[in-house]
């Protein structure tokens, strides 16, 4: 038997997915008191995604899960490990990961999610990497998945503005052949429990026409406290993976930090003293998607060619709790096996079962609806994201 103390972990596939249906700076001025100018210089988001009314974390998760599968050249059932992050899971129970792993069609692995936030995606990777290090597992599904649209206050122009919906994956593969150097960090400061977080729903405040009414069943920030936490964090706590991985910040070729706020990742730019084309921004397009932000950025990054075999890549995020976590690894798989993932795995051929005799009500909040049903001159029509029209779907997400 393997000495598990010699397995080593490598990044092989990658994917993600991002609904068709986008919500402009111009389409939340009809909705709060805001701006495209303000929203633009004050975070960098210029547009975010919203899911349709028939997608869920789960259904997104599924089709990013399978496009990072595809891309390492897998099928489902070689996949031994479902560990899933996100703060807005379907239900309470069962797991995400659950559903995500009948979706895909997986009969092998044990599937659970994990909750911290924004971080998320980097403490499921940390959690599957020590899974797969240890003998445990041979091929992990890391999932970072959010449908934040559904649980923001669209009168509240401090958070509304800021979320997006998406779903971003990986795919680690367990080695015996020895590795390259990987530096993990995460620290959990519970200072800033209530800097950001959703009030009730949970045991100490369970839902009630109370808890609805006095709209706590909606995300609350304090602002300016997260944006001081995340500058001082980012870039320590990216500091301690690169320690750890035995390099030094200048041996870094390119971060991928949590797609927060293009200020927030400026200043830790600076903080590393590092130049703004050693950091990958999609944030513009696609606003803060939380634990999916950082395995949507790695999947682009990628894609475009911002990677090659050998490059010290760093992913860093901070989050609610306040959690941060940092991953310094080098690339080792070939970067054009992502390219063909998204046509091989087409959001309309995957889906999620639903209950019997049950159906959610109204998914999408009604101030959203009510925009995105009166699209501006150019505005996509949410028909055009449903089953049954996939040329249009196919040629968006
Ligand atoms: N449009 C116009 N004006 C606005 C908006 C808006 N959308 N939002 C706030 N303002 C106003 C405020 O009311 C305030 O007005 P006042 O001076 O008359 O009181 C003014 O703009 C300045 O507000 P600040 O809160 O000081 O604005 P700031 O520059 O701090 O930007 C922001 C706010 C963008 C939220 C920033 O603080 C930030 O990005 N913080 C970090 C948030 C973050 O990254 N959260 C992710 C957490 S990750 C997770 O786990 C979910």
């Amino acid at each position: 038997m393997t000495s598990p103390a010699t397995r080593s972990v490598r990044l092989t596939g990658w994917g993600r997915y991002a609904p068709a249906q986008v919500l402009t700076n111009a389409d939340l001025e009809r909705m709060v008191d805001t701006s495209d100018e303000w929203i633009v210089t004050r975070t960098g988001i210029r547009e975010r995604r919203v899911a349709a009314a028939n997608e869920s974390t789960a259904s997104m998760a599924a089709v990013a899960g399978l496009r990072a599968i595809h891309t390492a050249g897998l099928v489902p059932d070689d996949i031994d490990l479902i560990v899933l992050a996100t703060l807005t899971p379907d239900y309470w129970m069962p797991s995400t990961a659950a559903l995500v792993k009948e979706a895909i069609g997986n009969t092998k692995a044990p599937a659970f999610d994990v909750s911290a936030a924004c971080s998320g995606f980097v403490y499921a990777y940390a959690t599957a990497s020590a899974y797969l290090a240890s003998g445990m597992a041979k091929h992990a599904l890391v999932i970072g998945a959010e449908l934040l649209t559904r649980f923001l206050d669209y009168s509240d122009r401090g958070t509304c503005i800021l979320f997006g919906d998406g779903a971003g994956a990986v795919v680690l593969s367990a080695s015996d052949e020895p590795g390259t150097p990987v530096g993990i960090e995460m620290t959990t400061d519970p200072q800033g429990a209530y800097m950001i977080w959703l009030p009730a729903g949970g045991s100490k405040s369970p839902p009630s026409s109370e808890t609805i009414a006095r709209g706590e069943h909606h995300i609350r920030m304090e602002g300016k406290e997260t944006y001081r936490f995340a500058t001082r964090t980012l870039a320590s706590t990216s500091l301690a993976a690169v320690a750890k991985a035995g390099w030094t910040q200048d041996d870094v070729d390119l971060i991928i930090p949590h797609q927060a706020n293009v200020r927030i990742i400026e200043a830790v730019a600076k903080g590393l003293d590092l130049p703004m084309d050693k950091i990958y921004v999609n944030l513009d397009r696609y606003g803060n998607t939380s634990a999916a932000s950082v395995p949507i950025a790695l999947a682009e990054a990628v894609n475009e060619g911002r990677v090659k075999v050998g490059d010290k890549l760093v992913f860093v995020a901070f989050g609610a709790g306040f959690t941060s976590g940092a991953v310094a690894l080098e690339w080792t798989a070939d970067p054009t096996r992502g390219l063909g993932a998204d046509d091989a795995v087409r959001a309309e051929d995957v889906a999620v079962r639903l209950p019997v005799n049950w159906d959610s009500v109204d998914p999408i909040p009604e101030a959203l609806a009510e925009i995105l049903a009166r699209p501006l001159p150019g505005h996509m029509d949410l028909s055009d994201v449903v089953p049954g029209e996939p040329e249009h779907a196919h040629a968006t997400n």
